[in-house]
């Protein structure tokens, strides 16, 4: 997100724009909470994990007064435009910032779920991927010293696209999400044993949290109530969300956040920056309305095949 950031801001300078920034999203729109943020303050963000703005959910935006409110503020700062960095709640509150009040916006995908539509990437997403096949990598040291099944859960919310990514990544055994089609524990324990069966003395289970945090402790306790397993969980948590961004991450927060802009620039309005196929296009705002994507359903497939 700071990547996107510091090229919001220069890019904007180099059109001859002032930026201010805009502190804690929306919470902080309403109170107020924004000065000028010249190129010089985003010195040295590029590489820092999170963002120099912060953040917070802001449930009250549901509201229309509250919107109302969140457009005065703009105006009577004289803001013309507003980058909006975030997932579909963010996107959905600027669409009707703009219908309600003509609020001028565009959005930037920032989400470690990847779960937009019409955007092949969110910002964050690669360094969380990263960060769990780094920790997963680890565990496995254990699993195969030990011998040992461990079941590890993956932020995501309710989307499996972290999950699946991360396991076909570091070669896990098989991977739970919410929309796999053979998400029951039955064929999980007969892989398994199959695998063991054959040879093989470790296995990871990547679990995807899916709508209930420590979801694969619930998980867990079925398979050693059920199936008599003995397994390790590891919730890997908000680890997920920090840590200095891969490159891949701050490269596109760079061209999202400079091609907003320079849209902005051009006059158009209501739109949101994706990759579709590496490039980097425009998305209407509307499309976030549409269905979540689904993650790819050979990636699951794959994962099976090839840990046999
Ligand atoms: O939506 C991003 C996300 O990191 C989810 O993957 C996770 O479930 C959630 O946010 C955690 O939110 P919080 O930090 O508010 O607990």
């Amino acid at each position: 997100m700071n990547a996107a950031i510091r090229a919001v801001v220069r890019q904007a300078d180099a059109l001859g724009h002032e930026t201010w920034g805009i502190y804690r999203g929306y919470q902080g729109l309403l109170e107020g909470d924004l000065e000028p943020l010249p190129s010089r303050a985003c010195a040295n963000i590029l590489q820092r994990g999170g963002t120099i703005l912060q953040t917070a959910r802001c449930p009250a935006f549901h509201q229309p007064e509250t919107r109302a409110q969140a457009a005065r503020v703009l105006k009577d700062a004289g803001i013309e435009a507003l980058v909006v960095i975030g997932g579909d709640g963010s996107f959905r509150a600027a669409q009707a910032l703009m219908r309600e009040h003509g609020v001028a916006c565009a959005g930037i995908p920032g989400t470690i779920d990847n779960d937009l539509p019409g955007t092949d990437r969110t910002l964050g997403f690669d360094t969380a991927l990263n960060t769990a096949v780094e920790a997963i990598d680890r565990i496995r040291d254990t699993a195969s010293s030990h011998g040992r099944l461990f079941l590890v859960e993956v932020m995501g919310r309710s989307s499996g696209m972290l999950a699946v990514h991360t396991a076909l990544a570091c070669g896990a055994e098989a991977v739970l999400y919410p929309e796999s089609p053979e998400d029951s524990l039955e064929s999980l324990v007969a892989r398994l044993k199959a695998h063991w069966d054959a040879g093989k003395r470790s296995s990871i289970v990547v679990v995807a949290e899916g709508d209930t945090v420590g979801r694969a402790m619930a998980v867990g306790e079925q398979l050693r109530q059920e199936h008599a397993l003995d397994l390790r969980v590891v919730v890997l948590g908000h680890i997920q969300r920090g840590g200095s961004p891969t490159a891949l991450d701050r490269i596109w927060g760079s061209r999202w956040g400079a091609e907003a802009v320079r849209r902005l620039d051009r006059g158009e309005r209501g739109f949101y920056m994706a990759e579709v196929a590496g490039a980097a296009v425009a998305q209407p705002l509307s499309r976030v309305l549409d269905p979540q994507p689904l993650p790819p359903g050979d990636l699951g497939i794959l994962v099976s095949v090839l840990s046999r």
